[in-house]
């Protein structure tokens, strides 16, 4: 009898002492985080889209919206920040995104969110589009952390041939080669294959694998190759969409219904699984819209490639069963730095061997409706920026303002020159401190875009910047979130404490990596890939 009963509380005490979630009799909850590319603030049905999105509307209005949730302008960037929990001018990858045959990925001395959720004792799966590097195998996302991968290396492809097209220098030829692999091997087999459907497919049977009873909890990153250019749809998502004039547009909304449905199929397997009850899914846009592929981030600024709101305000949202206020809008500043301490603390997990983060752990902002840890956020800051993509209207066609002279030693009609503030004003940056968001630079493409098909009813003024864009600008982003009142003369302090926080973020960067392309990424007729 005694020596029974002292061997089960040995037993019971080694299982408390070594899972303490089971003290709360509840095991840590499964993490499936679906990231989609390019999708706009427009582009969902709940901001008022004419694109209908049923499913993300109905689990969002079940959940948490965030509406004042922060991504990075570009893939890479926002890819990054999310798997390192730190800012781009933290890894030296602060100047825009990977291409094909670039010799870098991010620094292999980063521990990535997935690395830290296999610590705690998940099953790590990732499906779909990397564009964290690849020309070494230890870049490739097996090696940083996930169990299993199958998806593409690049930044875009073609959705039914799932082959990639790219220049390679000092070879002066254009390769189209295969970017597809299941773990680090090349997948062949699926050409013909719409993306959206292959991706989801692969997650569900991730999903239906994982038996819900073991207690192994799963993290899962779907990071689909939907909404991005090129604009390619199976024609029965687009044939709803006959009352869209403008064909870039009418292709785009029928490669959101297909992502809805996505989202919509992916909710069912873990529903039907029996996972749901204890699953946390988050969905969220990598940055804003791109205009010159359909998308649209009306009434906002700007657009993907710009740190004007339409980049970088990012639709969002955090659906469970474990939210403790289901059915809420969150208008408390979050960003996407902030998923690895939120999920890692989520999974009850630690953050120690990363490097030191600047995302917060915002689950009890999102959960409970608290006020965000987070007071201020650095957009970014990048000496190197140029805009590649054509802008539409003078305003953007003209004289770059990071072009502009600046004078040195302060002037009365410049007083924030760089000599005086320690922040170089003609360097592309932009900062958020509690209303406040101050840009300094060219902040990229500055036009307010129509509301697709409805510019008359819509109010809005369709033409180009009204705005002269100046080296410094500043507006109150709560009161007026689409950027056309610019305030700096008023708020002669708030712009000046921002700048020097910019110069202090400058001079804690670490210098830009941006790498020439190497020769030796040529694929030949074979497939894009690690070529160290
Ligand atoms: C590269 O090839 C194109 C045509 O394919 C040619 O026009 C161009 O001059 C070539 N450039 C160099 C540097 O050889
Ligand atoms: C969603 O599931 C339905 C029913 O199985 C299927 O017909 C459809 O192709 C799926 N869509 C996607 C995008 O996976
Ligand atoms: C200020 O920044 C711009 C843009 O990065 C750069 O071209 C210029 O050389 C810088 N000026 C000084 C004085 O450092
Ligand atoms: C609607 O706007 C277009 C230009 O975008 C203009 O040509 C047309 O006259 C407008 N229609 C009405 C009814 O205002
Ligand atoms: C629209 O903006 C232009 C400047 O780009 C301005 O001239 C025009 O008056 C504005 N129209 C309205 C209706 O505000």
């Amino acid at each position: 009898m005694f020596p029974l009963t002292l061997s089960c509380m040995i037993a019971t005490a080694i299982i408390l002492l070594s899972c303490p979630l089971f003290l709360e009799g509840k095991q840590p909850p499964h993490i499936v985080f679906i990231l989609a590319d390019d999708f706009g603030w427009n582009d969902v049905g709940y901001h008022g889209s004419e694109i209908k999105t049923p499913n993300l509307d109905k689990l969002s209005a079940k959940g948490v919206r965030l509406e004042n949730y922060y991504v990075q302008p570009l893939c890479t960037p926002s890819r990054n920040q999310f798997m390192t929990g730190r800012y781009q001018i933290h890894t030296g990858m602060q100047h825009q995104i990977i291409w094909p045959c670039q010799p870098y990925c991010v620094p292999l001395d980063e521990k990535l969110l997935p690395q830290l959720m296999r610590e705690t004792g998940y099953a790590t799966h990732m499906v779909g589009k990397w564009h964290l590097g690849m020309y070494r195998k230890d870049c490739l996302p097996t090696r940083r952390g996930f169990d299993s991968y199958f998806g593409y290396l690049t930044g875009s492809e073609d959705y039914f041939s799932h082959q990639r097209c790219s220049h390679v220098p000092l070879l002066n030829v254009t390769r189209c080669a295969l970017d597809l692999r299941e773990g680090e091997e090349v997948a062949t087999g699926y050409t013909g294959t719409y993306s959206t459907q292959l991706f989801t497919d692969r997650v569900t049977s991730i999903i239906a694998k994982h038996n819900s009873k073991k207690v192994t909890p799963l993290f899962l990153y779907v990071a689909l190759q939907a909404v991005h250019a090129p604009l390619q749809v199976p024609e029965r998502y687009v044939a709803p969409y006959s009352f869209i004039k403008d064909p870039n547009r009418r292709l785009y909304a029928g490669m959101v219904s297909a992502m809805d449905e996505a989202v919509g199929n992916i909710t069912l397997a873990l529903q039907e699984t029996g996972l749901w009850d204890n699953t946390v899914l988050v969905f969220s846009t990598d940055n804003g819209g791109q205009t010159l592929a359909g998308g649209s981030n009306w009434p906002l600024r700007g657009r993907k490639w710009s740190l004007w709101e339409g980049g970088v305000r990012g639709v969002g949202f955090v659906t469970s069963p474990l939210l403790k206020q289901p059915g809420t809008v969150s208008r408390q500043l979050i960003h996407i730095s902030d998923w690895l301490p939120t999920l890692v603390g989520l999974a009850g997990g630690s953050t120690d061997g990363t490097k030191p983060l600047d995302g917060y752990n915002v689950w009890n902002a999102i959960s409970k409706g608290h006020a965000s840890p987070r007071l201020e956020l650095l957009h970014n800051i990048d000496p190197l920026y140029v805009d590649i993509a054509p802008c539409p209207g003078s305003a953007c066609q003209g004289l770059p303002v990071s072009n502009a002279p600046v004078r040195r030693g302060g002037s009365t009609s410049n007083p924030w020159s760089w000599s005086n503030s320690g922040f170089n004003v003609s360097i592309h940056a932009a900062i958020r401190s509690m209303q406040w968001k101050l840009l300094t630079g060219y902040p990229g493409c500055d036009r307010w875009f129509t509301r697709p098909g409805l510019e008359n009813s819509s109010g809005t003024n369709s033409s180009a910047s009204v705005n002269h864009l100046k080296p410094v600008m500043l507006f109150d982003v709560e009161a007026d979130p689409e950027e056309r009142d610019e305030v700096s003369d008023q708020h002669p302090n708030v712009v000046d404490n921002l700048l020097r926080r910019l110069g202090h973020y400058l001079q804690r960067s670490q210098p830009i990596t941006f790498p020439d392309d190497d020769p030796r990424c040529d694929p030949g007729t074979g497939a894009w890939g690690p070529w160290e």
